[in-house]
């Protein structure tokens, strides 16, 4: 049984596609054993509650500076001993620690095909502001590994989605989150916790100009 840690910022929306995805069987053999937020009043935590996952608030200000708040977020994360961790809208850059500590587990959905509207800045519905300030007509989600880097990792899965005349950045957040994040995000874990997916080399030094970066058999 694949044991998740997801790390959250906010709405929650992508831990309710995975919560409702292991209810329902979309994900088999995984289980969220707890959420994590960076802010207090996140509903996401709420929504953790309602199904009776374990929840936590690791919040910036608590701590006198940010290496304190780097060190709780690791602890409550190694509390959980988690086999994949999952950053579900979660808007925190993560310490290096816990990047090199588990490194190959920890995935990102990020509201964009990556390359494009990634890397600093570049979240939530800013994305889409962005998107449609260049006027590209497809645009979608990717959920990758993370790396060191801002939506740098390898990319696991993407899937686009229709920018269509009058969208507002809301509108075409909603339908990438629907059409893309909730489907693909889901598609991921599972066939993760079916070990069809996997960081093939552990540390960037080893990366190679050829082939792959992640194997597996998808
Ligand atoms: C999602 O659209 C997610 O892809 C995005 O934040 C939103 C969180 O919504 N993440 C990023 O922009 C990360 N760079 P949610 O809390 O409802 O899942």
């Amino acid at each position: 049984m694949l044991k998740i840690v997801t790390l959250v910022s906010g709405g929650g929306t992508n831990l309710q596609a995975i919560i409702d995805a292991i209810e329902n069987g979309g994900i088999k053999n995984a289980q969220i054993v707890k959420v994590i937020s960076n802010k207090a009043d996140a509903y996401a935590l709420e929504r953790a509650a309602k199904h009776g996952i374990a929840a936590q608030a690791v919040v910036k200000k608590e701590f006198p500076d940010r290496e304190a708040f780097n060190d709780a977020l690791i602890a409550a994360v190694d509390e959980a001993a988690p086999d994949l961790v999952v950053l579900a809208g979660f808007l925190v850059v993560l310490p290096v620690k816990m990047i090199e500590k588990y490194r190959g587990r920890i995935i990102n959905i990020h509201p964009s095909l990556i390359p494009s509207f990634c890397g600093n800045g570049f979240y939530g519905l800013k994305v889409h502001e962005a998107a449609l300030a260049r006027g590209v007509k497809v645009t979608g989600a990717t959920v990758h590994f993370v790396d060191e880097g801002t939506d740098t990792g390898p990319i696991i899965a993407q899937k686009a989605v229709e920018v269509k005349e009058g969208d507002t950045p809301e509108i075409l957040q909603r339908r990438v989150m629907e059409q893309a994040e909730w489907v693909i995000l889901p598609g991921v874990i599972n066939d993760i916790a079916h070990g069809r997916i996997k960081l093939s080399r552990s540390h960037p030094e080893e990366r190679s100009d050829e082939g792959s970066y992640y194997g597996g058999e998808k």
